[in-house]
């Protein structure tokens, strides 16, 4: 069982303390949604989850099944399965859609059937599923893509590497309603997969296609409340107050 289990992490940005013990467990195909005010802390867990080496963990152990994410690198633990969509995806000039995934592939573990012939083929298939024209897999990565456009390929990507636990970092931000639908379509064939799902956003309109299992609130680096979808219903309509104690 490929639980993820993070356990009194505390973190640390350039000698500053972010997390302050944070304690959360996602079970496998899970969706777990995260959200806070800004500055909470949301994309530093991510980010932690993921390894960033500007993020020090001072304090705690994160753990996905047998793997002890907090002791190794990025690129292990994307191997081991757990992948980051980013709230600012980055550009890679010089390097197509099309040669990263194809590129990154080779790099995880896969099937003994895995062919690359049809490997592309499941690019451009996942690229019309989010409407997004074939031209774009052969232009760079990024590079002049719109704020949209930029979030269906970090979806794309986490579509097609074999990923076992996503976070999804402000993926809602910068898409159109008609965008977002496509977007958390594809997502919910993720979790269909018994992918595990950790969804951080600060609007509850994403859900109106993925359920939640599980909601927590995170305020000052903890997490100050957890609950059902209704909390970020709730959130939504009547904002954090009630949940944060300044
Ligand atoms: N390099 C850094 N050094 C010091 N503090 C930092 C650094 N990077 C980020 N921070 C601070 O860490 C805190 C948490 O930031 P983080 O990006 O995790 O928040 P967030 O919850 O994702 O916010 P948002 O909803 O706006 O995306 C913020 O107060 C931010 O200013
Ligand atoms: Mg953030």
């Amino acid at each position: 069982m490929s639980t993820l289990t993070i356990k009194n992490l505390h973190v640390q940005l350039e000698n500053k303390p972010i997390l302050n013990g944070i304690d959360l467990t996602v079970r496998k195909g899970q969706t777990c949604v995260l959200m806070g005010p800004n500055g909470s802390g949301k994309s530093t867990l991510g980010n932690t989850l993921l390894a960033h080496p500007a993020c020090r963990v001072e304090r705690g152990s994160i753990k996905f099944g047998k793997h002890m994410l907090s002791k190794m690198k990025t690129d292990e633990i994307a191997r081991a399965g757990v992948l980051l969509a980013l709230q600012h995806p980055q550009a890679i000039p010089g390097v197509s859609v099309t040669n990263l995934l194809t590129i990154a592939a080779r790099k995880f573990p896969q099937p003994k059937n895995f062919k690359m012939a049809h490997f592309r083929q499941e690019i451009k298939d996942t690229a019309k599923a989010l409407h997004t024209p074939d031209e774009f897999l052969s232009r760079s990565l990024n590079e002049g893509f719109s704020g949209g456009e930029k979030k269906k390929m970090e979806i794309l990507q986490l579509s097609l590497l074999p990923a076992k636990c996503i976070v999804i970092d402000e993926i809602d931000s910068g898409l159109d309603i008609d965008a977002l639908k496509l977007v958390a379509k594809q997502i919910s064939k993720l979790r269909k997969r018994g992918v595990s799902l950790v969804i951080i956003t600060h609007y509850n309109r994403i859900l109106r296609w993925l359920e939640a299992d599980r909601v927590h609130i995170m305020h000052k680096g903890k997490i100050v409340k957890s609950g059902t979808s209704a909390l970020a219903k709730d959130i939504e309509k009547n904002g954090y107050a009630a949940y944060i104690n300044e």
